[in-house]
């Protein structure tokens, strides 16, 4: 049964203000999604119509690969769904490669470019950063002009984004699920909203990309205390463009004193949080006591591969 599986992903930095055309940094991470698809008499997912909300991105995914004839697929996740760990686009990701496996049409670049475009359909907004990285794994670092060993690029309207793998040193990180669930799409439209309306909102979103510069940087340099500051304001930045939430900023609040530093992750509104700790244990019994989800992740190199 041809089969498919991408990985997990993790905002570092630059998250809300990618969609804008900034830089962002995110990395794979050790969670993944696996795809199979078998030709059927029916569209069936998990045994379920293909119509089912939660199946919004299979769906789109099987129409956007040419999928020739219905298809029962079969979607096995580790990513926590609607916790900003990129649960939709590996399974985007996992699903166009499965069908293009089973087409004989298997091609890295044209699943990255597809798996944008479902994202954009289903999500109305979206910058390519966790489709690219779901597809490509590894770090990924989204900029508005091309650099050497550039990926791919995408543009949509008067907004590049061009894709690059960067290294970063091995890093443990903590990242803690609130259990809120809150699509996307509509956080993205709010903060687009704040943006037309509000002058000053213009310029957090120019200050987050330059944050994703400096922590890029201090990453690579194992500067970890100035890593650390970088998230916490970019986190305050997140919360002043609205896509904070209780239950986060209880986790960031509880993770804070074991890190170097804390930022929601992802579209915010609920979702997640990630702490950068050389003291995983501890940050991760703290989540845990303020009711939070913890999950030890690592950098995870393996982009979209089929399997068997
Ligand atoms: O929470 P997620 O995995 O949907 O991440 C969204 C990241 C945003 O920057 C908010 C949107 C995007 O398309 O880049």
């Amino acid at each position: 049964m041809p089969a498919c599986s991408a990985p997990g992903k993790l905002i570092l930095f630059g998250e809300h203000a990618v969609v804008f055309g900034q830089p962002a940094l995110s990395t794979a991470i050790d969670l993944r999604a696996e795809v199979y698809v078998r030709p059927h008499t029916e569209w069936l997912a998990d045994g379920q119509s293909l119509d089912a909300p939660r199946y919004a991105y299979v769906k789109a995914a099987v129409e956007k690969a040419g999928a020739p004839r219905p298809l029962w697929i079969e979607v096995r996740s580790a990513i926590p769904e609607g916790s900003g760990l990129g649960s939709s686009a590996a399974v985007t990701v996992s699903t166009l490669g499965a069908v293009r496996r089973m087409r004989g049409t298997f091609e890295v670049r044209a699943i990255a470019r597809d798996a944008f475009e479902v994202e954009l359909g289903v999500q109305g907004r979206a910058s390519p950063i966790d489709t690219t990285t779901a597809t490509a794994g590894g770090a990924i670092l989204a900029l508005p002009t091309p650099e050497k060993g550039v990926l791919w690029s995408f543009e949509r309207g008067d907004r590049q984004w061009h894709l690059h793998h960067r290294l970063l040193p091995p890093i443990t990180f903590v990242v803690g699920f609130t259990g809120v669930s809150a699509p996307t799409g509509p956080l993205v439209a709010k903060v687009r909203e704040l943006v037309d309306a509000k002058p000053e909102a213009r310029s957090w979103i120019e200050e987050i990309g330059a944050i994703t510069l400096d922590g890029l940087r201090a990453l690579q340099a194992k500067d970890f205390v100035a890593a650390g500051e970088l998230m916490t304001r970019n986190h305050a930045l997140l919360n002043a463009l609205g896509v904070g939430h209780p239950s986060l900023d209880r986790l960031v609040a509880a993770a804070r004193p074991t890190s170097y530093g804390v930022k929601l992750t992802g579209a915010g509104g609920g979702g997640s949080m990630v702490a950068l700790t050389d003291r995983p244990e501890a940050t991760a019994k703290a989540i845990t006591a303020a009711g939070g989800r913890p999950f030890l992740v690592t950098a995870e190199p393996k982009g979209v591969v089929g399997l068997g």
